[in-house]
């Protein structure tokens, strides 16, 4: 495959089949890590900026800020590296080294935030706040802010739906982690958009409150929303069929199970949504075609889902999970 440059590299990512043990369920793993930034949301950075460019919004020289866990801040530094443009990315501790490391080597510059807040707690208010407050002060600049950028939902709509469909054809059900709500609605609309009944499952962390719930901290990165940041503008509930929670415990030992016994490094997020799909698929007694979205890998979280010694000190560990899964799925 030749290329002009490396965002036309962004989409048309591998599926990976798994084998269902008590069901003739067809399973694939969409896996998004394999966009040139690592994450699905290289989709949604591109998009917001060739849009924002389009409606006169960012001029040339200017500076690109965002408020990110880490995955959108990669991809607008990507994008900004390549189109010439200043990237400031704001984040707080959520944000793994491995992702702040990433955004500084594409020439991004970090602007940290959340002094006071816990390991386990996401800063996204501050973050926001940070985020408009500099958009406003230096000249030339743009705020995508993805939370309420309904370009960011629409980058799926003509790309990942499609993909899906084209490679498919008929998909009974589609899971997806739920943060801003782009992936999952923007791909529901374009399934929609293309006829398709699939029923929409969405996906937070135990704690996140988008589908209510007192709220609790939660260390699941780039996914779902604190108790004390305002509803993503850019989710429609009306899009989304069944929703559920994935705990930390199941989330990261996830992960470490697929890396392990499928060779797949995927991220925190992508853990919690294979969890519970697997989980929910397993209970089904007919068959159908299903898709999980993976978001990103886990070379980006080798230093906490990966490491031994911090998964053991926030008492993460649960091997009764890798047991369980063994239960639902055929080896690799
Ligand atoms: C790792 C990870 N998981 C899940 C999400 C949530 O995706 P969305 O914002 O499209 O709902 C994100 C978004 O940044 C992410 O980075």
């Amino acid at each position: 495959m030749i290329v002009n440059k490396i965002t036309d590299l962004i989409g048309e990512t591998p599926l990976l089949r798994i084998k269902m043990k008590n069901n003739k369920w067809q399973v694939y793993l969409k896996l998004e890590k394999f966009n040139p930034g690592g994450s699905m949301k290289d989709r949604m950075a591109y998009n917001m900026i060739e849009m924002a460019e389009k409606e006169g919004k960012l001029k040339p020289g200017g500076t690109i800020i965002e408020s990110s866990s880490g995955n959108t801040a990669i991809g607008l530094a990507i994008a900004s590296a390549i189109k010439g443009y200043k990237f400031i990315a704001v984040v707080d501790h959520h944000a793994s080294k491995e992702k702040i490391d990433m955004i500084k080597a594409y020439g991004g510059q970090i602007v940290i935030v959340g002094d006071g807040y816990k390991d386990n707690e996401v800063a996204v208010v501050e973050r926001e706040k940070t985020a408009a407050k500099m958009s406003k002060e230096i000249p030339n600049s743009f705020f995508p802010n993805q939370a309420d950028n309904y370009n960011n939902r629409g980058a799926y709509i003509d790309t990942l739906a499609k993909e899906l469909l084209d490679e498919l054809g008929k998909i009974d059900s589609f899971y997806g982690a739920i943060g801003t709500g782009g992936s999952v609605c923007g791909t529901a609309m374009g399934l929609k958009k293309r006829n398709s009944n699939t029923i929409i499952n969405a996906i937070e962390p135990d704690g996140s409150i988008i589908f209510g719930g007192p709220g609790k901290p939660y260390f699941q990165s780039g996914t779902g929303n604190p108790k004390d940041a305002p509803i993503p503008q850019i989710i429609d509930y009306s899009l989304i069929d069944n929703n559920f929670y994935a705990t930390d415990k199941e989330a990261f030992n996830t992960c470490r199970f697929f890396a392990k016994k499928y060779g797949l490094l995927i991220g925190g997020s992508a853990g919690g949504v294979l969890y519970k799909a697997l989980e929910d698929i397993n209970k089904k007694a007919n068959e159908g075609k299903t898709v999980i979205l993976l978001c990103d890998g886990g070379e980006k979280y080798l230093n906490n889902v990966f490491n031994d010694e911090w998964m053991e000190k926030n008492n993460l560990i649960d091997k009764k999970i890798e047991k369980v899964i063994s239960s639902w799925i055929e080896e690799a």
